[in-house]
């Protein structure tokens, strides 16, 4: 009996379901079923091509979870090469691609096509009459793997294109990469296995597009991005008309493309994606320019590999390899060690790299970095660099694993560590002239008490000299004292107690932040303060009745209590008042009953205020100002260049305001 022209119906209807569906999930990142849903219509699929195998076609997105494993795969020969492309780092090379162009083509003006590199891999697809047929892999750029039902179980690549994509064959080929978010959920899914961690997106891609058993490439949430086609329809023009066919066609492409002409526009375009670069959910390594005209391309031709129309403007490298030439132990404010790599000096990231932190114990030890060792370091925007791995074929002969010094490298003091951390302290506490030192830079900073010129080389000559122990010693300075240190001018010597004057005035928000309590931060010095509105009310307090005040937790709480129960930290708070440093009691009005106050977040350069200012105004009617953005927030005020929290903020539904209407608002509320 054949098949009921029924069920071939609802096959049908439920492939374009479903395929509409992936194609509002991963090219338009607009969903509008719950999973649960499309998991029905996914299982209804199965089900009737497991009752009707003659209903089954190339084309199913059940084929999206993979199939039979390969013992290897077969070799596939590009009709159209795979060409690469030529890299350009400076504006130089920029100015002479350009005007390479112009003088080949006897234009003024050359319109480009301009748009993110992928940090992925390259792979071609072909349709044969608007069904997928066949993916591979770049390979040599003359022959790749078939890696087609790999191919078939990233969901952002179309199965099937739309009528207007025509017949005949299509080859479209771009980039397979990872989203940095769905990496590190791997990489955290792999370490809960006890499996292997991915180094980076790229190599976690590679590995997931080269294994032999699709239904583990299904496992891995990997994404395309077409960025061109193997032999344009002579009926396009341009590129940027080969992009808008392919996003017709329901490809994903990078939404960042954009026109650009002449060296300036191409330059302002990489400056612009540079400063971007951070914020995009795929790791980028440059960003490319191609010639807008097809048939100016064409006229331009190839040198070697590489055609002559294009070229990829390259970042500086954000990895590089360099050596291990010592490991050191620095001691932080709180006492946390932490273990630093000095390295040979390596340019990464756009800087000269000679220190890399190793984090902390649990992270030598996980990557087992010794002296002597080659090592990846890592350095993106303006993140403190890493050392990422080891390169352990390139150890030396005779290196020992580093092991944590048990005492204190700053003062001998027996080094502790809690099972539940996986930081090791020092035990010192103020004992230790590296806390010391941290604690002092930190109670004079810009958001505690503000004393303006005294920086690290001061505080380090301050405490070696013995003249400075305790905040509070600060105030005991004076021209002759710090006349006699090495290079204190006597105009700096008198800025410096100038500045010492001003910072007696304080707010108790701001002293009790500069205390430098573990775990407060400033906006728990600012909930404290308003809570209690006095310090002797705080320092008297219960963990109980700390843990009353918003966001306080045990364990912020214990440490609180910790800090006021130190008999030493009392005689330093007894000492700053006696040297005259006084704070306004009270946290401004206090805080409103849960439910009347407003929650705002700031983002972003607002047009005539700064950020503390608008903080100011809100905090002083009794709202709140968090740090990030939620579905408690009630107000984004954004300036401009807001990044994230603004996109998080229209996600969320958050009312986003300008300073304008911020202004209005603040004035309204009560
Ligand atoms: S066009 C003929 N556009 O860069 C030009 N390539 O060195 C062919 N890539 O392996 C490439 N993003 O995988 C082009 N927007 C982009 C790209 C891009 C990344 C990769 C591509 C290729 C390599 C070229």
């Amino acid at each position: 009996m054949g098949t009921s022209s029924a069920v071939r119906k609802e096959a049908e209807a439920l492939r374009r379901e479903i395929e509409e569906h992936n194609r509002r999930y991963y090219v338009l990142d607009d969903p509008s079923i719950p999973d649960a849903e499309y998991d029905r219509l996914f299982r209804r699929l199965q089900e009737i091509e497991a009752l009707h195998p003659e209903l089954m076609s190339e084309d199913s997105p059940t084929h999206r979870v993979g199939g039979n494993p390969v013992s290897e795969f077969s070799e596939v020969r590009h009709r159209t090469p795979m060409l690469s492309l030529s890299n350009a780092f400076s504006p130089e090379e920029i100015e002479a691609f350009d005007e390479r162009i112009r003088k080949a083509l006897d234009v003024d003006r050359v319109a480009y096509s301009v748009e993110p590199k992928f940090d992925g891999l390259a792979v071609s697809l072909t349709y044969r009459d608007g069904v997928f047929i066949q993916g591979a892999t770049r390979g040599d750029g003359a022959t790749g793997e078939d890696v087609s039902a790999n191919l078939r179980t990233v969901r952002s690549i179309p199965l099937r294109l739309p009528r207007d994509a025509g017949s005949g064959d299509l080859e479209v080929r771009g980039e397979v990469l990872m989203f940095l978010a769905d990496f590190e959920k791997l990489n955290h899914r792999q370490r809960a296995a006890g499996a292997k961690e991915f180094v980076n997106p790229r190599n976690a891609a590679a590995g997931s597009l080269r294994q032999l058993d699709s239904r583990i490439t299904a496992q891995r949430p990997l994404r395309f991005f077409a960025y061109g086609v193997g032999t344009p329809d002579p009926a396009w023009r341009t590129h940027s008309e080969v992009l808008d066919r392919l996003s017709g066609f329901g490809f994903p492409v990078a939404g960042e493309r954009e026109s650009a002409s002449g060296a300036s526009g191409l330059m302002a375009y990489f400056n612009k994606v540079g400063a971007l670069r951070d914020r995009l959910p795929y790791a980028i390594d440059g960003v490319v320019y191609k010639v807008d005209r097809l048939d100016w391309q064409q006229a331009l031709g190839f040198i070697s590999r590489a055609p002559r129309f294009a070229i990829a403007h390259k970042f500086p490298a954000q990895e590089e390899l360099t050596e291990v030439v010592g490991i050191d132990v620095q001691v932080g404010r709180t006492g946390a060690l932490t273990p630093v790599a000095r390295l040979k000096p390596v340019f990464v990231g756009g800087v000269t790299v000679t220190n890399a932190t190793l984090h902390n114990e649990d992270e030598l030890r996980r990557k087992d970095v010794r002296v002597g060792d080659t090592v990846v370091v890592r350095r993106a925007g303006d993140v403190i660099p890493e050392v990422v791995s080891v390169l352990h074929d390139r150890r030396p002969g005779g290196t020992t694993p580093f092991s944590m010094p048990v005492a204190c490298p700053a003062c001998g003091s027996a080094v502790t560590k809690s099972p539940d951390e996986a930081v090791a302290r020092c035990s010192g506490g103020l004992f230790c002239p590296a806390q010391r030192k941290q604690a002092l830079l930190h109670f004079a900073s810009r958001r505690a008490m503000d004393i303006e010129g005294l920086g690290e080389k001061l505080v380090d000559q301050l405490v070696d000299a013995g003249v400075v122990d305790t905040p509070a010693d600060l105030y005991g300075l004076d021209i002759a004292t710090l006349s006699r240190l090495d290079r204190m001018a006597e105009k700096s010597a008198s800025n410096l107690l100038a500045a010492l004057e001003k910072s007696r005035h304080a707010t108790l928000q701001r002293f009790v932040y500069a205390l430098g309590i573990r775990n407060v931060g400033e906006s728990t010095a600012r909930d404290l303060a308003m809570h209690f509105g006095s310090l002797g009310r705080m320092m008297a307090a219960s963990t109980e009745e700390l843990e009353s005040v918003p966001d306080v937790g045990p364990i912020v709480a214990k440490s609180i209590r910790q800090f006021f129960d130190e008999p030493h930290n009392l005689q330093v708070i007894d000492e700053l008042r006696r040297a005259g440093v006084a704070w306004v009691e009270g946290g401004g009005r206090p805080a409103r009953e849960p439910g009347k106050s407003k929650t705002f977040v700031l983002t972003g350069t607002l047009p005539t205020m700064t950020r503390d200012e608008a903080r100011a105004m809100i905090e002083a009617k009794g709202h709140k100002v968090a740090g990030s953005v939620s579905k408690k927030t009630d107000f984004l005020v954004a300036g401009e260049d807001s990044g994230s929290k603004l996109s998080k903020a229209r996600e969320l539904g958050v009312t986003v305001l300008d300073e304008g209407e911020f202004l209005k608002i603040i004035k309204a509320l009560e």
